[in-house]
């Protein structure tokens, strides 16, 4: 794992509360976060030769997915948890993978601009607040090639029937929005996917860097 970042910052981790991180991969498997995973996979449309990187990648379930997938793609997770990194780690050590992991945060990403081709985000976006969603869209684009893509999964608001409050408060139907007034073409809705147990539905946003 790679550490780049030196500063210690607040941060919402995985289950809102770090004491939780370790029922986290059961209670999104409940959930059926696994579901939207795929579904998120099948939107990035990832080819052999793709620099991709996944945007608070927790535990690595999403990245380590990828990466067995499509062995031929550059895959890259960041993360601010360093205790969700290391179990990422764990698990892409057992699978004998190629995916590099980094402590880093969503609006300061250590990477040059244009040098990804595919940016992941799975249920990351409602863990910021309104700063630091524009300021994670700002780098997600800087970090894109030109064509390169973001897709980016998350709640949106209202009318999704019940949804924990932590993640109600998160949910944002300005998404597609927000993406288009800080720059990103060909802005889209691909998917949507219902979770279960009542943690709401999730939508898929695509965001082109134009060329
Ligand atoms: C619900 S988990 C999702 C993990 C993984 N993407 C998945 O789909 O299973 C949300 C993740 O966002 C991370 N996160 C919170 N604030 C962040 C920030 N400012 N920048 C990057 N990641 C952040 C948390 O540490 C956590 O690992």
């Amino acid at each position: 794992m790679s550490d780049q970042v030196h500063e210690h910052r607040h941060f919402i981790p995985a289950m809102g509360q770090q004491r939780l991180l370790p029922v986290y991969d059961f209670t999104g498997w409940l959930a059926g976060v696994p579901r939207m995973h795929r579904t998120l996979l099948d939107s990035a449309a990832i080819t052999p030769g793709l620099a991709v990187l996944e945007i608070g990648c927790g535990t690595g379930n999403l990245i380590i997915r990828a990466a067995r997938q499509h062995p031929g793609a550059t895959l890259t997770g960041l993360d601010p948890d360093r205790i969700a990194l290391a179990n990422a780690g764990r698990k892409v050590a057992r699978r004998g993978l190629a995916v590099r992991l980094d402590v880093g945060y969503a609006d300061a990403l250590p990477y040059p601009d244009g040098s990804q081709d595919r940016e992941l985000s799975s249920l990351m976006f409602h863990h910021l607040d309104e700063a630091g969603k524009d300021g994670a869209l700002r780098e997600a684009l800087r970090v894109l090639r030109p064509g390169g893509e973001l897709h980016l999964l998350d709640f949106t608001g209202g009318g999704h029937g019940p949804m924990p409050e932590r993640i109600r408060a998160g949910a944002d139907d300005r998404i597609p929005d927000r993406l288009r007034s800080l720059g990103f073409a060909d802005v889209a809705r691909t998917a949507e996917v219902r979770a279960r147990w009542g943690f709401g539905t999730c939508s898929i946003f695509r965001g082109v860097r134009s060329a």
